[in-house]
Formats: structure tokens, C-alpha cells, sequence
């Protein structure tokens, strides 16, 4: 598949290269080609090609939202709303806030009553949106390791094909997927990335993942 990434930061980076090695297609999105870290990307994944959030949208058969949550809503602006019509939009993205987090614990700009996939949802209408990869670190988001154990990666979305697709790409990845149902299921999934980052702000421990314990 044509994968198109927009977003140049370590998540998208990260998933980017992920892609490449699953054998897709994959153009990198950011408003500089010429940043470092995009450059250095770009040198030891030759295979994957850079553009700009807007390439990087026509680009994709199925598209990365990987930007800084408060600035999503420019980000499609840049990427063109026509560019994401009727296509799988896999939203990695999180609402913080940037005040600092209390005792470990980050704070959202968003509400229990709407999460910030339902906005990009609402900003998209037609597109096929689906929660995934926001609740895990970026160093474990590719075929992390937990010695044989695979962690649960929660998605929710409307569309039930692009959900199985997405499904499928995290089975590639290492994951095993957990259904949540429709967007407004984002508003808890996306506070479980609160939940995830507390052990890493009180104890310098970033290296876990959630799983659901099933009968
Ligand atoms: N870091 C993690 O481990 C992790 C884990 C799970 C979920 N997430 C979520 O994933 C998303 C990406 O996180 P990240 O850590 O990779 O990067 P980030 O620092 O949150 O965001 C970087 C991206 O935001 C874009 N950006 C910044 N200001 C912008 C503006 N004014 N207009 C348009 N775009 C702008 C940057 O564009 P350029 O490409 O042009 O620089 C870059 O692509 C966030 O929503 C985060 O909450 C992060």
C-alpha cells in the first residue's frame, strides 16, 4: 500500500520506517524537508520519499496523522481536506495540552463529552478515521518485545472495513487489536496515553504496554 505520513516527528518517523519494513510505500510529511532529523530519516531509509503535508496526502491510499494534537487542525488544513476524502486516516494523535503535568499526570485540552479523534472526524466527514497507536510509546509502537507476550492495542473508528485493514496493520506490527467500537470511544482511549506516560514521569519507566486479559 501507498502509506502517506503526515507528521515528521519521532512517532511519525518511527511508524514511517515501520511501514517501509512491512514493504509499503511511504512518503514522509513535514513543512521542512530539510530539518534534521527529517534529513537523517531520510538517509538511512532510502526507500521511503519526503514531501509536504499536502504530497504526502495525495500521496496515500491510507494516510498517518502523527502531529502535535493542538496543531491538528492546521495540519489537515496544510494536508488539503480534498487529499483525505473517502481514505483511511490512522490518527496516532494526542490532545495535550502544554502545561506541565501534575505529579506525572499530563493534561488534556479536550473533554470527556468529545475527544480530539471525534473533532478530526467532524473536520473530515468523509474520511475513515480510526484510533490507533496512541496509547503506547513510539520506541514500542513497531514489533515490541515483551518475551513472547503481545500487548493490546486499542482502536475505535465508524467504518468497519477501515478498522480491519488497521487491524491487520497492527498484526503486522506485533500487536493484537482490541475493537472499542465507534469515535466516541477515543475519549477514553486517548486518556489511556495519561495513564501510560505516569510511570515514566514518577519512575523513569517508559518500556510497558497495556494488554486486556481475556477469558
Ligand atoms: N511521542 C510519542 O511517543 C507518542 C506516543 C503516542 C502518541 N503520540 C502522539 O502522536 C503525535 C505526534 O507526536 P510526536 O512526539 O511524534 O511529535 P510532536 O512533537 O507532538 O508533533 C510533531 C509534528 O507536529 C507538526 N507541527 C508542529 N507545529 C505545527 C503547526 N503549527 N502546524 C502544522 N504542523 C505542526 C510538526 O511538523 P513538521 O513535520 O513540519 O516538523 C511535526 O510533524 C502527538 O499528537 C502525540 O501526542 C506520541
Amino acid at each position: 500500500m501507498k502509506v502517506g505520513i503526515i507528521g515528521s516527528g519521532i512517532v511519525g518517523r518511527v511508524l514511517a520506517t515501520g511501514f517501509l519494513k512491512e514493504g509499503h510505500q511511504v512518503m514522509l510529511g513535514t513543512r521542512n524537508i530539510n530539518k534534521e532529523d527529517v534529513v537523517k530519516w531520510k538517509n538511512e531509509n532510502r526507500n521511503g520519499s519526503l514531501g509536504s503535508f499536502q504530497e504526502a496526502a495525495q500521496f496515500g491510499e491510507i494516510i498517518v496523522l502523527a502531529v502535535a494534537g493542538l496543531v491538528v487542525e492546521d495540519a489537515i488544513n496544510l494536508a488539503g481536506k480534498g487529499h483525505l476524502s473517502n481514505k483511511i486516516i490512522i490518527d496516532a494523535t494526542n490532545p495535550i495540552a502544554t502545561v506541565p503535568p501534575d505529579n506525572g499526570v499530563l493534561k488534556f485540552f479536550t473533554t470527556l463529552e468529545e475527544s480530539l479523534m471525534e473533532k478530526i472526524q467532524k473536520q473530515l466527514p468523509d474520511a475513515k478515521v480510526v484510533k490507533a497507536f496512541s496509547c503506547v510509546g513510539n520506541a514500542l509502537m513497531y514489533k515490541p518485545n515483551f518475551n513472547g507476550s503481545i500487548p493490546t492495542m486499542f482502536i475505535c473508528g465508524n467504518d468497519d472495513t477501515a478498522k480491519q485493514t488497521v487491524t491487520d496493520i497492527l498484526t503486522s506490527f506485533g500487536w493484537e487489536t482490541e475493537d472499542m467500537g465507534k469515535v466516541e470511544a477515543a475519549r477514553v482511549i486517548e486518556p489511556l496515553s495519561i495513564l501510560w506516560c505516569i510511570p515514566g514521569f514518577i519512575r523513569n519507566q517508559w518500556t510497558h504496554a497495556f494488554k486486556l486479559l481475556k477469558k
